[in-house]
């Protein structure tokens, strides 16, 4: 195993250490010195117009931060990656997710077989299967049409589709919707089953490992609500074999371990695969995505599928100089790293990406969350910032009051689109336009802010002064596109996902395991059964962990 190079250790982070200290570029005067700023800084990646000209960056800045990159090694890794190298290396495992999105006729080998072909294979089973489902050829066992599908998976076999689909509402056909469920909590379950209609829906299990406890469990209760349901309503008789067809025809399934979605009893003609050398949180693009191409079409899909690549071809391609990914996240190493900014916030302009921030937590969070790197050793630096956010303007009128008054750094990025899916008018207003004006504004009053003096000649009263001072630089960037059409929803998560993968390079890590969440879910297989009553498994556990089990066992009502 090869050994990450220091960071720290590197020419380029001594002269980032050295801009930092004292580093005073205050962005008012920066772009009054500078006409150019905006342009010099801002690039296209695919349909992505990214304004990076807000952030506390300058030439020399910028040109550190690029070798840094260069110095940590950067680009061999990127192309250790797009190459199928084993770089996953704690679990062994190549990093392929960017095969999911090539052309047919793209080569990438990976232990002597080119994995395009197979990549192709399955999309075009899940897309036979979309297409029956959304031509009505595939019917449940009353012959009635399927009208919802619910997808079961959790983590990103969960994140990724309903982020995407809810993205796409408007690419929804009509007459069909998708719900998804994911918390073990059973109101989930409850709730989005409630008020469907057995005859015409279709459960989607989503699960890479297949052994998930969420997703398995979540698929048995909808297998015996649906078998329920059935039977009450007399569509079909109590009999195994009447309940064995009505599985298979509202039971599909999406996993690597195919062998395990038939011991659930779901015919394996009715699975479609994908691969280890796919996380989790980089499966939306594999057949995970099942769900979202049953309800906006394999046409839509596939273009979702060619952003992506876009995004692709740009981030290996692209000089550093207009790289955007690599630029951005080599922003967030300047901003975590040297002014010691531990949260970004991701704020989209669009309603329609309300669940964008959640998704990034999985991709961001699980990624780079990590203390030591991937030789082992520990990392020698802060890691994985916190992402979080809210669509503007809801976040406006409830934490952006911190991003612009209060005491920590936090950089911000602003998506939002030119062209609304849902044009709308109040009167002689376009709606969008005054959603967008906001937009702009928080960028502009975030970067340049208000001075005492300006306050003070609104005729404020000189006691409130310093409490209505915007004291600006704050660093945010600007990502806009044409529209949220499927491509650029595909763009927007492959930008992100080499932002993140950028960021854990400089930081040595592997950003493609996910150790951190194990201990919880072993804990809490052995700790179960002191829940259901077990009383030497209760006396097993910490004097805390049994007070709160007895808590719970005292006040639970049946
Ligand atoms: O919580 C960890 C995790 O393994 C995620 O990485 C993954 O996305 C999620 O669980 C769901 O896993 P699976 O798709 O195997 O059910």
């Amino acid at each position: 195993m090869t050994t990450p190079i220091d960071p720290t250790t590197t020419s380029a982070w001594r002269q980032l250490a050295g801009l930092h200290d004292g580093f005073a570029l205050d962005l008012r005067q920066a772009f009054a010195d500078d006409p150019g700023r905006a342009d010099r800084f801002t690039h296209t990646a695919g349909e992505l117009f990214v304004d990076l000209s807000k952030n506390l960056v300058d030439d020399t800045v910028l040109s550190a931060l690029l070798a840094l990159a260069e110095q940590v090694g950067l680009p061999a890794r990127r192309e250790a990656m797009f190459s199928g190298a084993k770089i996953n290396v704690t679990e062994d495992r190549a990093v392929l997710h960017t095969a999911l999105r090539d052309p047919a006729d793209e080569q990438v080998d990976l232990d002597g077989e080119n994995v395009v072909p197979l990549v192709h294979e399955e999309l075009g089973k899940m897309y036979a299967f979309a297409r029956k489902v959304r031509n009505g050829e595939w019917v449940g066992v009353t012959g009635k049409r399927i009208s919802t599908v619910v997808n079961i998976g959790i983590g990103g076999s969960d994140l990724g589709p309903v982020m995407v689909y809810e993205a796409l509402k408007p690419y929804v056909q009509e007459g069909l919707s998708a719900r998804f469920v994911s918390n073990i909590d059973p109101s989930d379950v409850y709730e989005k089953t409630v008020d469907l209609d057995p005859e015409t829906t279709l459960f989607i299990v989503a699960s890479k490992t297949f052994t998930t406890l969420e997703t398995l469990t979540n698929a048995r209760l909808a297998r015996t609500w649906l078998l329920d349901r059935l039977r009450t309503a007399d569509a079909i008789d109590k009999g195994d074999e009447a309940a064995g067809k009505a599985v298979a025809l509202h039971f599909v399934a999406v996993s690597t371990a195919l062998d395990k979605v038939s011991a659930f009893g779901i015919d394996p003609a009715n699975a479609f695969g994908f691969w280890d050398w796919v996380g989790g949180r980089y499966s939306v693009d594999s057949v995970i995505g099942t769900s979202v191409a049953v309800a906006v079409g394999p046409e839509n899909f596939a273009d979702f599928l060619a952003g992506m690549h876009a995004i692709d071809v740009h981030f290996r391609t692209a000089p550093p100089e207009q790289n955007v990914p690599l630029q951005m996240g080599l922003l967030n190493v300047w901003y975590n790293n040297f002014f010691g900014a531990a949260t970004h916030a991701v704020l989209p302009y669009a309603q329609y990406l309300h669940r964008f921030p959640a998704y990034l937590q999985q991709l961001t969070m699980e990624s780079n969350g990590k203390r030591v790197r991937y030789d082992g050793s520990p990392v020698t630096t802060e890691t994985g910032e916190v992402f979080w956010g809210e669509p503007g303007t809801n976040g406006q009128h409830a934490f952006y009051q911190l991003i612009h008054q209060g005491t920590r750094l936090i950089p911000a990025d602003f998506v939002a689109v030119a062209t609304p899916a849902r044009p709308l008018v109040d009167g002689e207003h376009d709606v969008h336009e005054l959603f967008l004006a906001n937009f702009f504004a928080q960028t502009k009053a975030l970067a340049f802010g208000k001075t005492a003096e300006e306050v003070r000649a609104e005729g404020t009263a000189e006691a409130i002064v310093p409490a209505r001072v915007f004291p600006g630089n704050r660093p945010t960037t600007s990502i806009m596109a044409p529209a949220l059409t499927p491509s650029v929803v595909g763009q927007l998560i492959a930008l992100y996902e080499h932002i993140t993968f950028t960021e854990g390079v400089v930081w040595g890590i592997d950003s493609f395991d996910q150790w951190g969440v194990e201990l919880g879910k072993q804990l809490a297989l052995q700790i179960a059964p002191a829940v259901a009553g077990d009383a030497d498994v209760l006396a097993e556990q910490d004097p805390s962990t049994r007070s709160l089990v007895s808590y719970y066992r005292e006040h639970r009502e049946r």
